[in-house]
């Protein structure tokens, strides 16, 4: 970064994000990048001098909305106090990566462009704008950790997401990541033990380590993944929660898996994206397991951390999928018993192997295999959820709910969202990032619901020894 930028003081900016985690943090260093300039984040487009769209394009429907909100900006009058005498408007992350100079052509009144790799690039790119009213427009293909050393500003004080590597190196192929992203590289072990521990030291009670594929950590640094390394060294930070995503099966290992079983910090909770339940379409999707080798992983996760709660990505409509297939990936599904999935319907990306495959399968008939899993989808949570009624669980406050002040919202160990109302004489400014025991009451599908019984603390009771 320069260190003739003239500091964004009187300048006020929004930043609205879509898709993955991944990009949600790469928002909180956008925050705190502009932040760290004398720019103010606001909450409204209209009181925004700038405004920045971090992008995803992993299905379509991502893209569409990006251009309906870009276009629709045109609309919206510059405050009158504005500094500026013209708004500023700059996509990044995915879709600015993948398309560059592209996006301007459609959308002229756009004035910045910036890669996933170009996060550092963006008060620069914003600097230039202003100066000589011109659109800029940076996209390098080189994925880099360098962004992970940005300052960044979190949306919660207690929860942190700590990237430990950017890019994938997996090319299944229905997937535009790996073209977006780049290749896999890790961040350092000491560098993510220094963050982990400056954080349990600032007061972060939960960490969610972050990656494409976090199993495979460490393959380009040491040769071989050390996953299992970085969750003992993040374990000694001593923070009270700790998460990861996401996982591929293809290389989790059994050092991971015995972590669920020592750690007890270690949230029993895990992400495992099975995408299909039909080993044909796996071998199609170049994900380079089996059904049955994921099977076995699922036996191991429970018998090294029984009730673990585990979720799952599942692609339905992937082209040449036929109902046989369509109805393993239910089987799957149905056996498992997850605690959620998130079901998506293929969606065809330019430049992947799976976009050439043609599949006459009409939408109606996918859509209706969607429907059916989103049935098996629902009974599963809802079973899942049934022996926690009655249960006392520690929960993690976020704050009160949306749609009713009165209760507080938080996680289970377990992920479950849980809520209660707030007691008599209690603000949720008091429960925010604090621990509560919670007595449930009602087991409901998507939540638990209960009152709470114990608490504040500032420690997870479910780890009496922290
Ligand atoms: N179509 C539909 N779903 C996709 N995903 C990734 N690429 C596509 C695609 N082209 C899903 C996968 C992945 C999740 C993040 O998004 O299930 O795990
Ligand atoms: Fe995409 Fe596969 Fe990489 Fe996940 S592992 S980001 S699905 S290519």
């Amino acid at each position: 970064m320069s260190t003739s930028l003239v500091p964004f003081n009187g300048i006020t900016f929004t930043v609205h994000t879509f898709g993955c985690q991944m990009n949600k943090h790469d928002s909180e260093r956008v925050y705190g990048t502009l932040e760290s300039l004398g720019a103010q984040a606001v909450d409204t487009v209209e009181e925004s001098d700038i405004i920045v769209f971090m992008t995803c394009c992993v299905r379509e429907a991502a893209d569409t909305r990006l251009y309906g909100q870009v276009m629709s900006l045109k609309n919206v009058p510059l405050r009158p106090d504005s500094p500026l005498d013209k708004r500023i408007v700059a996509v990044g992350g995915c879709i600015g990566q993948r398309d560059g100079n592209k996006l301007i052509e459609k959308m002229p009144h756009l004035d910045v462009v910036f890669g996933t790799n170009n996060l550092s690039s963006l008060p620069q790119l914003i600097k230039e704008t202003m100066r000589d009213k011109q659109h800029h427009v940076a996209t390098v293909e080189e994925s880099s950790t360098e962004a992970t050393e940005l300052p960044s500003d979190r949306e919660h004080s207690w929860a942190a997401w700590l990237p430990i590597t950017v890019g994938c190196n997996n090319f299944c192929t229905y997937c535009i990541v790996p073209y977006v992203r780049g290749r896999e590289k890790s961040r350092p072990l000491e560098q993510i033990a220094a963050e982990a521990s400056a954080y349990a030291k600032a007061g972060v009670k939960e960490i969610t380590l972050l990656g494409q594929n976090v199993n495979s950590y460490g393959r380009d640094l040491y040769g071989e993944p050390k996953f299992a390394e970085v969750l003992d060294a993040v374990a000694e930070s001593g923070v009270d929660r700790i998460r990861f995503a996401t996982s591929h099966p293809k290389d989790l290992t059994d050092e991971v898996i015995e972590r669920f079983a020592t750690i007890p910090n270690l949230m029993p909770a895990l992400h495992l994206p099975a995408q299909s339940g039909s080993d044909r379409i796996l071998k199609a999707m170049n994900r380079r397991y089996t059904v049955e080798h994921y099977l076995e992983l699922i036996d191991k996760l429970r018998t090294a951390c029984p009730g673990i709660a585990l979720s799952t990505d599942i692609i339905v409509g992937f082209p040449g999928e036929t109902e046989e297939d369509f109805q393993q990936t239910y089987d799957l599904v149905k056996h498992v018993g997850y605690a959620q999935v998130f079901t998506f319907i293929y969606s065809k990306r330019e430049g992947t192997p799976a976009a050439k495959i043609d599949d006459p399968t009409p939408h109606e008939v996918i859509q209706e295999r969607f429907d059916r899993l989103v049935d098996v989808v629902q009974q599963g949570a809802f079973d899942y959820n049934q022996p926690f009624a009655n249960k006392t669980v520690s929960v993690l406050v976020e704050g009160a709910s949306k749609r009713d002040a009165r209760l507080l919202v938080g996680r289970s160990p377990q992920n479950q969202t849980v809520h209660a109302p707030i007691p008599e004489g209690m603000g949720i400014s008091d429960l925010a990032g604090r621990f509560v025991n919670v007595k449930v009451e009602q087991a409901r599908t998507w939540y638990l619901r209960g009152s709470l019984v114990a608490g504040p603390f500032d420690h997870d009771q479910t780890n009496p020894e922290l």
